[in-house]
């Protein structure tokens, strides 16, 4: 494999392992934003990416896959259920996002999550170039910029983190949060979805570290006495709005919303939902309003349905085995309640679809819900948006998801609030269609201009700023 000048590192791998029909063994591309974005950095910087295969105990060597090398990371059946299950899942993702859910901190979990880090920071430190790049993912690698930066200190290092950084009184609560700032700080510029999330993060900085922060730079001392300035700021994510504009605009995709709308029995009105099924998304939340909707006769379904896609996710993990129980639960009783014969209070879907069928559930929807109770960005509304080319629809957006920052002109909701959620969900359904298309148009400027590539543009140049390229390498 040759040494790469620009290496992501991310939990998972861009690919899924499918295997043939003969059983064998194969990869498939699992398109998200981040692929896409990267993509041409990838390609014009001899690029690689180093990540999980998705399975335990898979031991594939690194491989060429679209013109990128990717480098397997194995993990045992014991680590994915500490390292990932546990203290990724467990620990950090319920503590960072407001202990919605009780984070369990144990301190094995911890063991298996330095371990697995460091071999992250091994493989990514032994695939790039002298002088090169590497570009850190997510709350699953906590440690490994400062690992990296200790195997090569020659490397520029950036961090990005795609979920919220607690407020200090929080996060204080986590036993190794030295350790875990330490880890973070080894990086040149550390990456937020909200200017909240930044001052969160330098906050628990002083306070733990007694570190110099000002503005956005933070001084990190150096063993022989020196410092260096690590940048950390908000850089808030967002999708390849183009691909989800072109989808929108095709006629199988326009037709499959149309053949949506027909099987739910064309009601006047579809609200939709699609989340990861996941506690901080508020789908309890939403379905407490609606339901109450349907009681109190304020909304019929004989006029109104909603779809609710609610993807598996970490399912082996307890507090989600226990959410999908009480939101099923939640769906069946509303659902035999309010049901007729030819029509449906909520089609719920436990399933996971293309991104052609999600398209066509957002052409078919005419109010969607985001009400997540805790969301890093929170992807979904901006899909929706760049979908609705006709400038129609509504969307009704959390005040609690990184999204709201940005999408001002949305319906903003505290979910917490069920009164004020279940007037919102009627205003939505009764809005008129010139104050849909102000809304819209409005929301849809905001897609078009700052897309994911912007995203991953405005972060590298930061990088690029903070570690200025040396004369002769440009
Ligand atoms: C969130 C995280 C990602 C993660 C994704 C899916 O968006 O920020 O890092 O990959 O959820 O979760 P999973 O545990 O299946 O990777």
């Amino acid at each position: 494999m040759p040494e790469a000048d620009f290496v992501v590192v991310a939990n998972r791998l861009p690919v899924d392992r499918v295997d043939g029909p003969n059983g064998e063994p194969g990869w498939r591309p699992s398109p998200g934003g981040l692929v896409t974005a990267l993509d041409p950095v990838m390609k014009k910087s001899d690029g690689a990416w180093v990540g999980w295969p998705g399975q335990a105990d898979l031991e594939v060597e690194p491989f060429e896959f679209g013109g990128t090398w990717l480098v397997p990371v194995a993990l045992s059946e014991e680590e994915v259920a500490s390292y990932y299950e546990g203290f990724s899942n467990d620990t950090i993702w319920p503590l960072y996002h407001d202990v919605i859910a009780s984070p369990r901190y144990r301190r094995v979990w911890w063991d298996a999550y330095v371990k697995v880090n460091r071999r992250f920071a091994e493989a990514a430190a032994a695939a790039v170039s002298e002088g090169g790049t590497v570009w850190v993912q997510d709350y699953q690698l906590q440690l490994v910029p400062k690992m990296v930066r200790e195997l090569r200190p020659d490397v520029t290092i950036g961090y990005f983190h795609h979920i919220p950084f607690p407020a200090y009184g929080l996060y204080s609560q986590l036993p190794w949060r030295r350790q875990v700032l330490e880890g973070l700080l080894g990086a040149d510029v550390i990456g937020f979805q909200r200017v909240a999330d930044a001052g969160n993060f330098a906050r628990a900085v002083r306070r733990q570290l007694r570190y110099d922060t000002k503005a956005t730079g933070i001084r990190v001392p150096q063993a022989d006495g020196s410092s260096r300035l690590a940048l950390a700021k908000a850089f808030p994510i967002s999708i390849d709005t183009a691909s989800y504009v072109a989808l929108a605009k095709r006629p199988d995709v326009r037709a499959r919303a149309a053949e949506i709308r027909e099987s739910l029995g064309n009601p006047s009105k579809i609200l939709l939902g699609v989340d990861r099924l996941d506690y901080t998304k508020g789908i309890q939340h939403r379905l407490k309003a609606y339901g109450e909707l349907l009681a109190d006769g304020t909304l019929k379904v004989e006029d109104v349905t909603l779809v609710q896609v609610a993807s598996p996710s970490r399912e082996r993990v307890q507090t989600y085995v226990e959410l999908r129980d009480e939101i099923e639960l939640t769906v069946s009783r509303i659902n035999g309640d309010r049901d007729t014969m030819g029509h449906t209070a909520i089609r719920y879907l436990h399933q996971g679809y293309p991104r052609e069928e999600m398209v066509a559930l957002f052409l078919a929807a005419d109010v969607m819900l985001v009400t997540a109770l805790r969301d890093g960005m929170n992807l979904v509304a901006k899909e929706y948006v760049a979908t609705r080319t006709d400038n129609r629809g509504v969307l009704i957006l959390s005040e609690f998801a990184g999204a709201a920052d940005e999408l001002g002109t949305a319906l903003r909701v505290n979910p917490h609030d069920i009164d004020t959620l279940k007037e919102t969900i009627v205003s939505a359904v009764k809005m008129a269609p010139a104050e849909q298309g102000r809304r819209m148009r409005a929301l849809r400027r905001k897609v078009i201009e700052h897309d994911v590539d912007a995203w991953s543009r405005d972060f590298l140049s930061a990088l690029a700023a903070v570690h200025p390229v040396p004369k002769g390498n440009a």
